[in-house]
């Protein structure tokens, strides 16, 4: 944080705020002594991306707002809803705006641009694939259980620290310079997903296997596991999209907005290891 004085004294405005990123939010900007408003279905302020009677509520009073969108910027609800809440917010007073975004989806940068041009002073955080993922996420069953298994081929993906997430974040809601930026991140390596659950093998000193299956058997797989259609539709065209080889590349944005070298998806995995996750 570049200003540890920054005057706000109205709230700063979490949403997701039991999330990978949004609880990294909240914990630094507590630890900082600056006032927090955790919003979510199920925090204390109740925000829901479904239930727009909820938005005015949450925005009521509040600062500086750190958006995360669900189910994921690539939802066919996402553009219109982004624009109906950076209305709300402005009507609200809100006074800047932190999106967390991903990177080479068109519709993600449908989002990006609603959020900046909305009259709110913005920052877009454009991310890789969350480290936290497999340890905070959809994958931990498959590392815990031995074998990981995805439509995924040998891409690199650049895997990135939701501490460096959360530190970025922190840093464009509390310090100077940082309206109308896009910053994109990735974690320091690209990693295929075998190389990833190879590295925490190897730090658990076990072996995980990876298997790559097509998309055709992993959306049957989906589906006989009762996840819903329009849901498996979403996670097939997410995965198609973000790991077709356009986010194989490694970006400074971590350096950036930061001035340090973004943290090593071994470090996440000794960390989550330490944890007991897996
Ligand atoms: N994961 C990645 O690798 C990645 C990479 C780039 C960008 N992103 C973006 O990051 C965002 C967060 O995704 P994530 O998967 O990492 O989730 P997450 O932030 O770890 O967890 C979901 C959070 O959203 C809340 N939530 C769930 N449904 C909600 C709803 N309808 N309304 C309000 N809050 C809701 C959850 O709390 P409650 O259950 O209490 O509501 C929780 O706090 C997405 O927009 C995604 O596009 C993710």
């Amino acid at each position: 944080m570049t200003n540890t004085t920054f005057p706000q004294q109205r709230p700063f405005l979490v949403i997701g705020a039991t999330g990978k990123t949004g609880g990294r939010v909240v914990d630094r900007l507590e630890r900082s002594g600056l006032p927090v408003r955790r919003a979510s279905r199920t925090s204390t302020t109740i925000f829901d991306w479904t239930d727009r009677s909820t938005w005015k509520p949450a925005l009521d009073g509040a600062g500086a707002v750190y958006v995360t969108y669900q189910p994921d910027l690539i939802a066919p609800t996402s553009t219109a809803d982004l624009t109906a809440f950076v209305a709300a917010a402005e009507e609200a007073g809100v006074d800047r705006l932190v999106l967390l975004s991903g990177r080479g989806e068109p519709e993600a940068l449908a989002c990006e641009q609603i959020v900046l041009t909305g009259g709110i002073p913005a920052t877009v955080l454009r991310c890789s694939w969350f480290a936290q993922n497999f340890s905070e996420a959809f994958l931990v069953d498959g590392i815990r259980g031995g074998e990981l298994v995805l439509p995924v081929g040998s891409v690199g993906e650049p895997f990135l620290d939701a501490d460096d997430i959360a530190d970025a974040a922190v840093e464009a809601l509390t310090g100077t310079g940082h309206t109308g930026r896009v910053y994109e991140l990735t974690g320091p390596r690209l990693l295929s997903f075998a190389d990833a659950t190879a590295e925490i093998g190897e730090v658990l000193g076990r072996d995980i296997a990876f298997v790559t299956v097509p998309a055709d058997d992993y959306r049957a797989a989906l589906l006989a596991e009762g996840v819903g259609e329009e849901f498996t539709e979403m996670v097939m065209t997410l995965l198609r999209t973000s790991l077709d080889g356009r986010n194989e590349f490694l970006t400074d944005g971590v350096r950036e907005i930061l001035g340090r070298e973004p943290n090593d998806f071994s470090d996440v995995a000794k960390r989550a290891a330490l944890q007991g996750v897996w």
